[in-house]
């Protein structure tokens, strides 16, 4: 493996504006180690220590680019010191009897608060990468960055769609029977990612979609349903999801309730259009006996959602 050259801590580069976006954002003052000195060789000191495998692998990930000086590793970078704040005084010779000073520890159950965790991650990325995290509900509930990103890994799980479904349930309990259901997104094969439809970052549109509406995000990938049609059904210019449950659902197509019903939430039981699903709900004769057969709306009403045929106003054809 390819340890980067460890650098002495960058006193001047910081002084003449070179080093890290951290050295200017600070380390929080609530941080454990916030006001220690940095260690005297970096990484190099902290790996006398920590060798094992699950730490070292930091330098198989992003953060560790040497010609990248926006990185951790990069040139003049503050190293593992960047995330986890100096380390002068945790990695001096404890005396017997006295406990080893703190550094910053991430994730969900740490000691450390979840805002002076996410502080050091922000002071580089919160220009870019996270720029809305303040308007998220995960930053309301103090979710940390660790509880999702694995800094540590060459392979952080939440970065691929495969693998990603599975961090977000660690909280989202729910959404994992939503997705095992019969007519689901297909998020379980890997195609699709909670990314695709959710912003995980934070953003100002309801239930953190990446596009502003409901239908914004689903006309991403099924645009054939967008309009303008010629005969338009309301709701569904309105909101898919008053039909359809985003995740999966039980129902062929993922509706949400089953043919008739599902149209006779908004359509009344008063003669065609208003036949009941059943003999005992056929309003006299309204009914066409056929209708009944077949049992569903959509056999003649087909189109629903909108046609641009001519004589397409009953959503028929
Ligand atoms: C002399 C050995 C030694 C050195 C050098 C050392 N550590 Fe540690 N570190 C430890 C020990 C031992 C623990 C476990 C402390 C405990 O469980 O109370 C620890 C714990 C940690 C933790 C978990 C959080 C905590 O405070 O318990 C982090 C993060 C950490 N070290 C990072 C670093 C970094 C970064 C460096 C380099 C700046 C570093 N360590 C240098 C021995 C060392
Ligand atoms: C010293 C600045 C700095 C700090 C501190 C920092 N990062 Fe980064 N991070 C970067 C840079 C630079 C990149 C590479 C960006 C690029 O290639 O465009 C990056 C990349 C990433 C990526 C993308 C990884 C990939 O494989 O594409 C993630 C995720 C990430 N950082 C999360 C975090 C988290 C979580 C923390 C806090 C625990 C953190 N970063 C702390 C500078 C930093
Ligand atoms: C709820 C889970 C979650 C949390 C919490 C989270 N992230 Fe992410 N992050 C993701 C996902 C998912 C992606 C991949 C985004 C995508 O595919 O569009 C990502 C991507 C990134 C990237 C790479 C962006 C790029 O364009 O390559 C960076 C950097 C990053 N996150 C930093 C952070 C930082 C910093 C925090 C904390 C302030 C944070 N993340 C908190 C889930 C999360
Ligand atoms: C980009 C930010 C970042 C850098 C750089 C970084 N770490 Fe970490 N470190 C984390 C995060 C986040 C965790 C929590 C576990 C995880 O997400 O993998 C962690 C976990 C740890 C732990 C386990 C502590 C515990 O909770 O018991 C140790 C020890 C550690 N890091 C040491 C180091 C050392 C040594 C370096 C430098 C060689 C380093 N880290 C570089 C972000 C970072
Ligand atoms: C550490 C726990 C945790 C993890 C991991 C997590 N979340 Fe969350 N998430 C929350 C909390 C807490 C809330 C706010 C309360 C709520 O709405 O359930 C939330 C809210 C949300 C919301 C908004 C819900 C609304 O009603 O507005 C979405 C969407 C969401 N998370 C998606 C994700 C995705 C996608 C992932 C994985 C990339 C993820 N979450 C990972 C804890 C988590
Ligand atoms: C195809 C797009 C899509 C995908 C993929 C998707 N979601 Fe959603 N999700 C939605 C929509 C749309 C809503 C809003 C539903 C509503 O308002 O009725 C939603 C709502 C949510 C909510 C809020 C639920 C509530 O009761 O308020 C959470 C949490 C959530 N999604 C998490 C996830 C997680 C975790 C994943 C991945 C495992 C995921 N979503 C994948 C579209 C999607
Ligand atoms: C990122 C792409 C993407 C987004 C965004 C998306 N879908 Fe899908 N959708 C798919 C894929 C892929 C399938 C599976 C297609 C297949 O199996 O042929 C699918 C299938 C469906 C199906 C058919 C299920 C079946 O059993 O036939 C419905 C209904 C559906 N999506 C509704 C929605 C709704 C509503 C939204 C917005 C909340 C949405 N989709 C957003 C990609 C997406
Ligand atoms: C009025 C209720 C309703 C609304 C609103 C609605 N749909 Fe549907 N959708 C249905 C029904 C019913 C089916 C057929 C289900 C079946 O297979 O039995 C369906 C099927 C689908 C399918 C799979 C078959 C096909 O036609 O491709 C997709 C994809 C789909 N809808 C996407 C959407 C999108 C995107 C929106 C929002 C623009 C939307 N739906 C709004 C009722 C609705
Ligand atoms: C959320 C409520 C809602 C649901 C569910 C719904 N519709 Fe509609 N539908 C409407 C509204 C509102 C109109 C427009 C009525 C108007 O313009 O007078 C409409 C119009 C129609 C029309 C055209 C009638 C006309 O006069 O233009 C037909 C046909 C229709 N719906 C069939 C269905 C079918 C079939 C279903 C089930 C798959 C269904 N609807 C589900 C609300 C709904
Ligand atoms: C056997 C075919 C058939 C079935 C099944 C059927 N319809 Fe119709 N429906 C029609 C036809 C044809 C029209 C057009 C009547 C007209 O224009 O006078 C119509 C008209 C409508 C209209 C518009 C009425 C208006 O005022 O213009 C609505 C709404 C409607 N149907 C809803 C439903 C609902 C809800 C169901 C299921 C419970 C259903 N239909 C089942 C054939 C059917």
């Amino acid at each position: 493996m390819k340890l980067p050259q460890a650098l002495p801590r960058g006193l001047l580069l910081i002084g003449l504006g070179l080093g890290p976006m951290l050295a200017f954002a600070g380390v929080p003052e609530k941080a454990p180690n916030a006001g220690a000195p940095y260690s005297a060789k970096g990484a190099d000191t902290c790996l006398s220590c920590h060798d094992d495998p699950e730490v070292v692998d930091v330098f198989h990930t992003a953060h560790a680019q040497p010609n990248d000086a926006r990185t951790p590793f990069g040139k003049g970078g503050l190293q593992c010191e960047a995330c986890h704040g100096p380390g002068g005084n945790h990695a001096k010779r404890v005396k017997k009897g006295e406990s080893r000073p703190s550094m910053i520890k991430f994730g969900r159950t740490a000691a450390t608060p979840v805002g002076v965790q996410n502080a050091m991650c922000l002071g580089c990325h919160e220009q870019t990468a996270v720029a809305n995290w303040h308007m998220g509900p995960h930053d309301v509930n103090n979710v940390s960055c660790a509880a999702c990103h694995d800094s540590h890994k060459a392979k952080d799980a939440v970065l691929a769609r495969a693998t990603q479904p599975d961090v977000c349930y660690t909280c989202h309990v729910a959404e994992r029977s939503q997705f095992q259901k019969v007519y689901a997104h297909p998020v379980r094969q890997g195609k699709l990612a909670c990314s695709d439809c959710h912003a995980p970052h934070g953003t100002v549109a309801q239930k953190q979609l990446v596009r502003a509406t409901v239908n914004d995000t689903c006309y991403e990938c099924h645009a054939e349903k967008r309009g303008p049609l010629l005969w338009e059904h309301q709701p569904v210019t309105e909101d898919c999801s008053t039909c359809h449950a985003p995740h999966g659902s039980s129902n062929p197509g993922m509706v949400k309730q089953r043919g008739p019903l599902l149209c006779q939430s908004c359509h009344s039981q008063q003669g065609h259009p208003s036949f009941g699903y059943g003999p005992s709900g056929l309003p006299g004769n309204a009914a066409p006996a056929t209708a009944l057969a077949l049992g569903n709306c959509m056999n003649c009403h087909s189109q629903v959602h909108g046609s641009n045929h001519p004589s397409g106003s009953s959503l028929t054809r």
